[in-house]
């Protein structure tokens, strides 16, 4: 496996660092395609890569609306000449005053986010109104994730109060069911439509009264192929565009390729069979427990712990590891990883060619009401 990701000019490399394979992101974007049918369906994430170069190279592939979490990310977004922008995270009303500038500077882009409560959908409709703007809303579902949205047995009340309301456009359901795990991918698909038909039957209920849904915009990575089985529903995956360890143990079969893997040099071993590498919890995402990435020639490693700096394996096979090597580690989760870099090293043909910066880390940007 390392020679997949091996660097020659290694010298050339600080620890701990992220790489990026643009060849890599490109087959993952094809396959994204292919999974979906085509670019019409496709809604992806940025959060995973937060990065212009990553947007750019599927705008290049024919897709033309994207998901955001953050300002920075919608920002990031219109600066790309993106079109078709969904803030996919309820705003509160300081956000939704700088979506409504962005939308009224923007007039070509079609900005829409989510609502999943009537006291939201109040505080929209009178900036909505203030501003002499109409914004695009879609219902947040929640369908068994209970992370966000509200639930489809309760949410036909929202639905009529958006679909009344004056100062706002009604576009759809938004779930995300991050939930839905199993490892077989039969049973995958058997949990997401038992998960999804509450939403069905509340989409049956507003249809029998006369009402309509123009889309649905469903699940990320792991729901990504029994959602693409649907007809008509988006999709929207983020860590498709540069895979990792989590979601390759959960998708094992899945077409998607590690496209950014980290970085780390040996720096000291301590005692017999402890290593010590430059690959501390500010360098990874460190949200989940140990191991929080795999070692490429250390797969079997345990490992031992974590400080802001270090990482501390045992390891116990004969080896030649010399204090100054450099070695490649694949991430469990890369979404928040990567959100620790400034900029990723671009490796093509197996040299550093140069950087992708990730433009969209930041909360605070320049409010400009
Ligand atoms: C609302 C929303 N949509 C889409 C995604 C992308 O999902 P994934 O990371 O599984 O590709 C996420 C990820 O957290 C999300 O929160």
């Amino acid at each position: 496996m390392l020679n997949e990701f091996k660097v020659q000019n290694e010298d050339k490399l600080l620890t701990p660092g992220l790489l990026v394979y643009p060849k890599r992101v490109r087959h993952n974007i094809k396959a994204m395609l292919q999974l979906a049918g085509g670019t019409q369906r496709l809604i992806p994430h940025i959060k995973t890569h937060k990065m212009a170069a990553v947007i750019k190279l599927q705008m290049d592939a024919g897709i033309t609306q994207f998901k955001c979490a953050t300002l920075a990310e919608m920002q990031l977004l219109i600066s790309c000449g993106v079109r078709k922008i969904l803030l996919a995270h309820q705003p509160t009303k300081e956000k939704m005053q700088q979506f409504i500038h962005w939308q009224k500077a923007n007039p070509e882009i079609a900005c829409s986010s989510l609502v999943d409560n009537l006291d939201s959908l109040k505080i929209f409709s009178d900036l909505a109104k203030q501003q002499a703007v109409k914004i695009n809303l879609w219902i947040d579902l929640n369908n068994g994730m209970n992370r966000t949205g509200i639930l489809p047995e309760r949410a036909d009340q929202l639905y009529h109060a958006l679909t009344k309301d004056h100062n706002t456009v009604f576009q759809g359901f938004h779930i995300y069911d991050g939930h839905i795990r199993p490892l077989d991918l039969k049973e995958r698909i058997a949990k997401c439509d038992k998960d999804f038909k509450p939403v069905q039957e509340l989409i049956s209920r507003i249809e029998s009264e006369g009402g309509a849904v123009p889309n649905i915009i469903t699940g990320g990575s792991p729901s990504f192929y029994p959602h693409a089985l649907r007809k008509n529903t988006l999709l929207s995956p983020g860590t498709t565009l540069f895979w990792d360890l989590g979601y390759k143990k959960i998708w094992e079969e899945s077409p998607f390729l590690n496209a950014a893997v980290l970085i780390t040099r040996l720096i000291s071993k301590p005692n017999d069979n402890i290593y010590c590498f430059d690959l501390g919890h500010k360098a990874v995402a460190s949200e989940i427990p140990l191991p929080r990435v795999e070692i490429i020639g250390m797969e079997n490693a345990v490992h031992k712990g974590q400080s802001e700096e270090h990482l501390i394996v045992e390891f116990k096979e004969e080896n030649n590891f010399k204090v100054g090597d450099l070695f490649y580690a694949l991430p469990y989760h890369i979404c928040p990883t990567v959100a620790k870099y400034n900029r990723a090293y671009t490796v093509e043909n197996g040299l550093h060619t140069g950087y992708w910066d990730v433009q969209a880390r930041d909360y605070q940007i320049e409010l400009n009401q």
